[in-house]
């Protein structure tokens, strides 16, 4: 069987970053080390941190806490709570990545010009509400053209637009041109991170040249989920694994050849074991 691993599998270089960082602070060993929720969308990275005794905490549990190091993770937060943190009296290690960095400086600074910011992607993903964070009362998140219409925002002055980093290129492009129809004026930052993008392509080309396809990635990860949409419409044959242990073998017996990609939080190991037992087993 002909067996395709997409290049871009894997950690991205944020979420490596972020988790670099974290294991570093750990084997320090002089401090509580602490991640502002989970350091990235990933079950098995997580448990194998605690067992470094790396806690995941809440915001609201800080005050109550030994003082110790905070790292927040990749996808950043919001103005407050990074200067919540900051007040907090514990060590703050920001591994926020410099791309998403990148878009609190500009909604920061266009929203500090008095401009309307929308950000396109998910208002509920913990990355856009800190992006949000780092504007004001204008600064909306809306991941479809209903949400938008329904902001009922005034035509007369320019809107800037940003996305969530792991917003789908082509989704994001179809409202940039339907809000332009609408008759706003427009200026966008582009800020889908390369990454996501190359992984989409990646695995859409993958996807498409494959009896079966394999997306390995946490089942509350974003980015994952995308890639499965992507896989699917290019092949049917397309199966959503958390690690090994989920993976059919059944489904891939009358296939001659399979491809395989990962979310941004996917670990190298878990890859590499899917990767050597479909070699092996087909
Ligand atoms: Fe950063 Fe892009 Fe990853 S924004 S966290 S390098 S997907």
């Amino acid at each position: 069987m002909k067996v395709k691993l997409a290049k871009s599998a894997g950690f991205c270089f944020g979420v490596e970053k972020a988790v670099n960082t974290v294991y570093e602070e750990a084997k320090k060993g002089d401090e509580i080390v602490y991640t502002l929720g989970p350091i990235i969308h990933n079950e098995e990275v997580v448990k194998d941190m605690k067992k470094r005794g790396v806690e995941s905490v809440k915001i609201e549990d800080l005050d109550s806490l030994p003082k110790g190091t905070v790292i927040i993770r990749s996808h950043g937060v919001s103005r407050d709570i990074y200067n919540f943190v900051k007040q907090s009296g514990h060590r703050v290690v920001d591994a926020t990545c410099p791309f998403v960095k990148k878009i609190h400086a500009i909604v920061s600074v266009q929203s500090g010009k008095g401009n309307t910011v929308v950000i396109i992607g998910n208002p509920e993903h913990p990355e856009v509400m800190g992006i949000k964070g780092w504007g004001d009362e204008n600064t909306y998140a809306v991941e479809n053209i209903e949400q938008f219409i329904n902001l009922k925002l005034k035509k007369d002055k320019e809107i800037i637009i940003v996305a969530q980093t792991t917003f789908n290129h082509k989704k994001f492009k179809e409202i940039i041109d339907k809000i332009s129809l609408l008759g706003y004026d427009v200026r966008c930052f582009n800020t889908i991170c390369n990454a996501t993008q190359e992984r989409q392509v990646e695995a859409k080309n993958i996807a498409s040249n494959v009896d079966a396809m394999i997306v390995i990635g946490d089942k509350k990860s974003s980015n994952t989920g995308k890639l499965v949409e992507i896989c699917q419409e290019e092949c049917r044959n397309t199966v959503f694994i958390q690690t090994l242990e989920d993976l059919d073998y059944d489904a891939l017996l009358s296939v001659d050849s399979v491809g395989i990609t990962a979310g941004a939080s996917t670990p190298k190991h878990i890859i590499e074991e899917v990767q050597n037992i479909v070699r092996s087993k087909f």
